[in-house]
């Protein structure tokens, strides 16, 4: 694992970039894994100055994201299909057909899940984002998601709510309970990982993914055994690294 320590979430969104829009460039029909959350909108918004700007062309270029939640209508502003045109989609000269979030609005998910599955085996990914959730939760695979695990329906954990009803005017009872996930199989699949933490909730979840053993307890810490992992950490997420 390569750790990169910047100072702020800033200098995490700008470094993000930096490394995205090198593959971008380089490879212009890459597959990009992307995550939502707010951990990666700053990318987000550097991703589409860019485009604006020329720089950077999105054309050709083929997404997967990592979840989407169960139980909430898919024109929910918080739906996962939704964060993703709003923040960065609508923003970019990208195919929508060559965009793909799980559907969560399926009548039946496990379908959906095993759609979506298929649809993983058929691409590699060239680079996988995550953020990472203050219980070292990556997509929604929470602790105790087994190694072996593809997309799934999975059940939020209270911390994970709790987390995300910012999201939901604060209100807990409005957070979805239910989300379907891609597996930590379908991302250790990926070529690359970049993975972005950012303020001080995140410091132990950090600190159990990049010095402890590797646990399915942190979900996160099992990138230990992925052959190209990058995380980039703001100094408050990396504060209780000992090793920086
Ligand atoms: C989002 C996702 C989650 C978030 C994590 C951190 O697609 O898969 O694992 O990355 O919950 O969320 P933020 O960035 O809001 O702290």
């Amino acid at each position: 694992m390569k750790v990169i320590v910047v100072k702020d979430y800033e200098e995490v969104s700008a470094k993000a970039y930096e490394i995205m829009a090198e593959l971008i460039s380089n490879k212009p029909d890459c597959t990009l894994g992307l995550a939502t959350g707010g951990t990666p909108v700053g990318l987000y918004k550097k991703l589409i100055e860019a485009n604006k700007a020329g720089k950077l062309d999105f054309s050709k270029v083929q997404t997967v994201n990592l979840d989407e939640y169960v139980g909430i209508d898919y024109e929910h502003p918080e739906s996962y299909h939704k964060f993703m045109n709003r923040n960065l989609f609508d923003h970019i000269n990208i195919d929508k057909a060559n965009t793909h979030v799980p559907d969560g609005g399926a009548s039946d998910p496990q379908v959906a899940c095993d759609e979506y599955n298929k649809l993983l085996a058929s691409k590699t990914i060239d680079m996988q984002l995550l953020g990472i959730g203050g219980n070292g939760h990556i997509a929604f695979n929470e602790p105790g998601t087994p190694v072996d695990s593809v997309t799934h329906i999975v059940h939020l954990d209270e911390r994970t709510i709790k987390d995300n009803a910012r999201f939901f005017n604060n209100d807990m009872d409005l957070v979805p309970k239910s989300a379907m996930t891609m597996g930590i199989k379908n991302i250790m699949a990926a070529k690359k990982v970049l993975l972005l933490a950012s303020g001080a909730n995140k410091a132990d979840a950090v600190f159990n993914t990049v010095e402890a053993k590797p646990t399915t307890k942190v979900p996160a810490s099992v990138l230990q055994n992925h052959p190209d992992v990058t995380i980039i950490c703001d100094e408050a997420a990396a504060s209780k690294l000992t090793n920086k």
